[in-house]
């Protein structure tokens, strides 16, 4: 064989091996039996959503990961979950203050990260939501983030071939209810744990972190930690981080949901895993960076209303500390849950 021989058939070799992948039964997407067993981290609590009454199955979460990635949902069919909710960001929205919707439409609030929802015992900033499986009815419901509603979008997934034989694998018949969409797109969303970043093998003694990087975990401990808990760094409760209000915005926090006075300026204490990829930061995206997040809390000067004791021990942070804890705070990024092929788009095919 000449050496032009080899070069051609190898090329050609690498084109069927390429185009192989993009077949339906690409095993990148493939979900097995092993892919919805939902285990439960060591050292993390119980969850809040055990799936009692939805137990996921291969085919319900693919259906639901289909719908996840499908701009189906929406009204002009333009805009998916995950348009706002990007995978490389562990799920929130990279570089956007602000969600962006249909239309082209700016919401109120920053996209906030999906990871270990099932320990979530309330949801959005406000914790306006309290139950994951019917989450999925406001964003869908929303008109500036999909403007779209249920009745249209079973309609539409009523005259899809593909959802019509997706339910059926899914559920055992064709039936397509608001109820079956809603507990698939669960299976998926419930079954997103992020509980492999560096810092997490630090504690189970599976890798260790610099002197630098665990000094940023004591200084954390002592300064962030009573709101940002571990292991899941958010202790579920709503505090105001002492950040002036947005006047344009004119968002209330909490107080919307509740009507109470003390709620106002209060939001859900965010989780910090995979923060390094989720910026910006804070419930209407005002920081850039974690220098910036750090530079707030460490000068000291908060907007007073509603502001609890906790707040107050977090100033007082020494240059270094501030970078101690932004070391540390990288340490939280899983890389195995933001390349997890299970929650990859399968629409790519
Ligand atoms: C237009 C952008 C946009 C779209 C589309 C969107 N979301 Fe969201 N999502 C957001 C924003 C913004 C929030 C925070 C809302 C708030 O606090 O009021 C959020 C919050 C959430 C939360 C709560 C997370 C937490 O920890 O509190 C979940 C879960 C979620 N979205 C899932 C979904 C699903 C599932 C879909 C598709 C059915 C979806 N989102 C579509 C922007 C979007
Ligand atoms: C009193 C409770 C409390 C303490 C103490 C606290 N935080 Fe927060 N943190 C919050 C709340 C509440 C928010 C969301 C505030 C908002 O959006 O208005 C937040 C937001 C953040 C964010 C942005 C996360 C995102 O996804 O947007 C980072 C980063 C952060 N805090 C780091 C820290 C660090 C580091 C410390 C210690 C120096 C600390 N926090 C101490 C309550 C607290």
């Amino acid at each position: 064989m000449t050496i032009k021989k080899v070069v051609t058939i190898s090329t050609l070799l690498c084109f069927v091996f390429l185009l192989s992948n993009f077949t339906e039964d690409n095993p990148y997407f493939k979900i097995g039996e092993r892919d919805v067993t939902f285990q439960l981290p060591k050292g993390f609590p119980v969850p809040n959503y055990t799936f009692k009454n939805n137990k996921p199955t291969p085919a319900g979460f693919t259906l639901g990961r289909m719908l996840f990635y499908d701009p189906i949902l929406s009204k002009d069919s333009t805009t998916s979950c995950a348009s706002c909710h990007q995978r490389i960001a562990a799920f929130a929205h990279i570089d956007h203050p602000l969600s962006h919707g249909i239309n082209g439409l700016i919401g109120k609030r920053n996209v906030p990260a999906l990871q270990n929802l099932a320990w979530g015992q309330s949801f959005m900033w406000d914790g306006g939501v309290n139950n994951l499986e019917v989450q999925p009815l406001s964003p869908m419901t929303n008109p500036i983030e999909m403007n779209s509603d249920l009745g249209e979008v079973l309609k539409k997934l009523k005259h899809s071939d593909y959802y019509r034989t997706a339910f059926k694998e899914a559920y055992g018949d064709t039936l397509i209810s608001s109820e079956r969409m809603l507990k698939a797109i669960t299976q998926f969303t419930g079954m997103m744990v992020s509980s492999n970043s560096r810092y997490d093998k630090f504690m189970r003694h599976e890798d260790t972190l610099s002197q630098f990087e665990f000094n940023g975990l004591i200084v954390f401990r002592e300064k962030c930690a009573k709101c940002h808990r571990e292991p899941l760094f958010t202790d579920e409760s709503f505090k105001s981080s002492g950040l002036m209000p947005d006047t344009l915005l004119n968002d209330p926090g909490r107080e919307l949901i509740t009507g109470r006075y003390k709620d106002e300026n209060t939001y859900k204490v965010p989780s910090l895993r995979n923060v390094a990829m989720t910026y910006p930061y804070m419930h209407d995206g005002r920081f850039r960076s974690l220098e910036q997040v750090l530079d707030h809390y460490a000068a000291g000067k908060f907007y007073t209303l509603n502001i609890s004791p906790e707040l107050l021990e977090a100033r007082n942070l020494s240059d270094v500390e501030k970078k101690e804890i932004i070391a540390f705070l990288k340490t939280l990024t899983d890389k195995e849950f933001l390349y997890d092929r299970r929650f990859a788009d399968p629409t790519y095919r």
